[in-house]
This record gives C-alpha cells, sequence and structure tokens, in this order.
C-alpha cells in the first residue's frame, strides 16, 4: 500500500510499501529519519513510536498489551493514536495509511 510518514519538522515521506512487512521495516527500508528500531521489531526499545493520523486509528488492528506496556517507555510522550510501528503489519486495506514521526526517539 501507499503510505506517508510526515516528520515532526513537517517533512513527507511518501512510498510504496510492501504488505506483510511492519511499519517500522518499511520506514527504515524506505531510510525515514526518525524511526529508529533499534530492537529490530523485538519490542524492546520504543524507538519505532509513531502516531497514526486520527482518520487510521480504529481501522487499524488494536496494540497487544505488551505494546501498551512498552508505549509507556517512549521517549516523546504517547498520545491518542501512538503505536510502536514494529508491530503494525501492513496489509493491503491500508492504502493511504499517514503517520506522524515524534520529534524525539530517545
Ligand atoms: Fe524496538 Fe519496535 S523496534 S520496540
Amino acid at each position: 500500500p501507499d503510505i506517508t510518514f510526515i516528520e515532526a519538522d513537517g517533512e513527507i515521506h511518501a512510498f510504496e510499501a510492501p504488505e506483510g512487512v511492519s511499519l517500522m521495516a518499511a520506514a527504515t527500508g524506505a531510510g525515514v529519519p526518525g524511526i529508529v528500531g533499534e530492537c529490530g521489531g523485538q519490542l524492546r526499545c520504543a524507538t519505532c513510536h509513531v502516531v497514526v493520523d486520527p482518520a487510521w486509528v480504529e481501522r487499524l488492528p488494536p496494540p497487544s498489551s505488551d505494546e501498551q506496556a512498552m508505549l509507556a517507555l517512549t521517549a516523546a510522550p504517547c498520545e491518542q493514536g501512538s503505536r510502536l510501528s514494529c508491530q503494525v503489519m501492513l496489509t493491503g486495506d491500508m492504502q493511504g495509511l499517514v503517520l506522524r514521526v515524534p520529534a524525539s526517539q530517545y
């Protein structure tokens, strides 16, 4: 699906990502600055924090309890729509998904 990441400074990264990979893998693969993914998707670092556009929050599968627990450890304050991008797997129905990158991951 075509997805868009918006950096904290407003820079936009829009690209097509394959289905079945995580948002974190898609972002790091496309070189989106600000998505670190230090633990490689093991739910141990919280450096893959993204904020899902309000229009999309209800359309994504909800976070697991483990993801919710790690969301308490993000560097930038957690907000409505905050997710760990390594836990969101891309599917074809996410065409047009928009995400905001927080100002900091550390
Ligand atoms: Fe470490 Fe997502 S990449 S928690």
